[in-house]
């Protein structure tokens, strides 16, 4: 059988960078490529010239012109301006993620992709929303640009599976924890940050407060998630506007006192911002039942482990530097 030929849309991003190379392990070095806004020789230190093509996604005749000179089989559509970021820009923030996101549908449409993937986020939900164990269906009344975005494109994706069936498959993702890449322009970034700060000065302003619960997942178990939907077998993706996905939910008192396990004398104060009001208005926590139900997903990581690998990951990465 041929082998699929994969491309990254937003390969630079906190998700791309480490989702490029774990696409590499499963379909070969040689099938996968990646593209983002960033210019080539902005990007010498991530990827190999060879596999980087230099694109903006709102750029449609580009995009088609790069999925069918390296025989594209595969999207992941990355590129998008997430919560806080959005809220700087909305109008930005509603050309990127949904025009970006129609030439994606539309080149699958067009040039016959066999699967597209594009994430949405716990972010759909809004003040409406029962907060606590959040279910798959529910009120969705979100109240951010990024938010509104990504319901829409749920709801794009579910009409573009049933009317011209595209292959495409989707998670909300919760704010994802990682330490080989920086997360940028999100509510939930505080939650990488702070390990960060815990490792070089022993102390953390926070921009939530100290009991704002927010669904997380650890990146490990977000490529895994990633990948193991879009390897299953099509019968097997019953929603296809984007599944709930949980892997824990913490606040950031919870994590300050995880990193304290570690680092006694770590220290955090809080100091509340316009991200407040973004992350009251998402869910708690989050039932993925559909998501475990039909593809069989399920997480490896809770607060204490994510906190014990960051930190060593972290701080050998900082070591190195020294
Ligand atoms: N991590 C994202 C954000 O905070 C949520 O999808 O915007």
């Amino acid at each position: 059988m041929q082998k699929d030929n994969i491309l990254v849309i937003g390969a630079c991003g906190q998700l791309g960078t480490e989702l490029t190379f774990e696409l590499m392990k499963v379909h070969g070095e040689d099938h996968v490529f990646a593209c983002d806004i960033r210019k080539e020789k902005e990007v010498k230190h991530l990827f190999d010239t060879g596999i980087y093509r230099h694109l903006n996604v709102l750029d449609a005749k580009k995009l088609y012109a790069i999925i069918t000179e390296l025989k594209i089989t595969q999207v992941y559509h990355l590129a998008a301006y997430l919560s806080a970021s959005g809220e700087r820009n909305p109008a930005a923030a509603w050309e990127l993620n949904m025009d970006g996101l129609f030439n994606v549908l539309n080149a699958a449409k067009d040039l016959g992709l066999r699967k597209v993937y594009w994430p949405s986020s716990i972010a759909v939900f809004g003040p409406n929303t029962p907060p606590q164990s959040t279910p798959q269906n529910c009120v969705m009344d979100p109240n951010t640009v990024y938010g509104i975005t990504k319901l829409a494109g749920e709801r794009y994706s579910e009409y573009y599976n049933k009317r011209y069936g595209v292959d495409v498959r989707s998670l909300r993702y919760p704010g994802l924890i990682g330490w080989k890449s920086a997360p940028g322009g999100g509510t939930t970034d505080y939650a990488v940050t702070i390990y960060h700060e815990a490792l070089l000065h022993k102390k953390f302003e926070c921009f939530l407060k100290a009991d704002t619960a927010l669904p997380m997942l650890y990146m490990p178990d977000a490529l895994r998630a990633t990948i193991d939907i879009m390897e299953a077998p099509s019968e097997k993706i019953k929603i296809r506007s984007s599944y709930n996905l949980s892997g824990m939910s913490f606040t950031p008192k919870e994590v300050a006192m995880s990193i304290k396990k570690l680092i006694p004398e770590f220290k955090i104060t809080y100091a509340p911002d316009y991200r407040q009001a973004i992350a009251d208005s998402w869910p708690n926590s989050i039932d993925d039942k559909m998501a475990k139900k039909h593809w069989g997903w399920k997480p490896k990581f809770d607060l204490d482990k994510m906190t014990k690998d960051m930190l060593e990951n972290l701080g050998r990465q900082y070591a190195m530097k020294k």
